[in-house]
């Protein structure tokens, strides 16, 4: 095999191993938030659901966004795992395009490739949709989705209808992929 044929079954390999969801082709540009609102979007999200993402083990799941002074927002992912201790990870998340604000890139360390974080929908004060997906070589695709609530559960009657949202959207997200994500006995974090 040819290096660049090594590299995409290394990646490919890599994606599964890890949990991850990965397709053959590019990304899917699924449409999102018109016109979101960064301010309102900020404060505490908790994770409801999730397209396995094998950077996050723990319970408990949940992002703090703060908008800085110079336009981009402080990330704080926080989550429990199953010792006990409280595992926490610091980000910047930026709206790369102004047309788009639904669409930022976060990264969490220094000359590592940010990912894309898109809110395909919001009403700001119950539930958020969120996607991401990073492309390779234009071969294949990885992505993540969450469900995020600004409080710890969602009705049923949401969830079905954000299911139902992720998989007609361009995304084509599998209600069935997305695990749930378990926010009892959370008490230790402080908001
Ligand atoms: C965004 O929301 C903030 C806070 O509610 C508000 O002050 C601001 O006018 C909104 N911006 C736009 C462009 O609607």
């Amino acid at each position: 095999m040819c290096n660049f044929q090594v590299l995409v079954v290394l990646s490919v390999t890599l994606a599964a191993a890890e949990g991850q969801t990965f397709h053959l082709g590019s990304c899917p540009r699924p449409s999102v938030q018109e016109n979101l609102n960064v301010s309102q979007y900020m404060g505490v999200w908790y994770e409801i659901e999730k397209l396995p993402a094998a950077f996050e083990r723990g319970k408990c799941v949940q992002a703090s966004y703060s908008l800085l002074s110079d336009g981009t927002v402080n990330v704080y992912n926080s989550e429990i795992l199953s010792d006990g201790t409280v595992n926490s990870i610091q980000g910047v998340a930026k709206v790369k395009d102004p047309s788009q604000p639904a669409v930022l890139s976060v990264s969490f360390f220094k000359g590592f490739p940010s990912s894309p974080y898109m809110v395909l929908s919001t009403d700001y004060h119950s539930y958020s949709l969120v996607y991401s997906c990073s492309q390779y070589f234009g071969l294949f695709h990885v992505d993540f989705a969450w469900i995020l609530a600004r409080t710890p559960a969602l009705t049923a009657d949401v969830i079905g209808r954000l299911h139902e949202d992720l998989a007609t959207s361009a995304a084509a997200v599998d209600a069935k992929q997305l695990i749930v994500t378990d926010q009892t006995g959370c008490d230790i974090i402080i908001n």
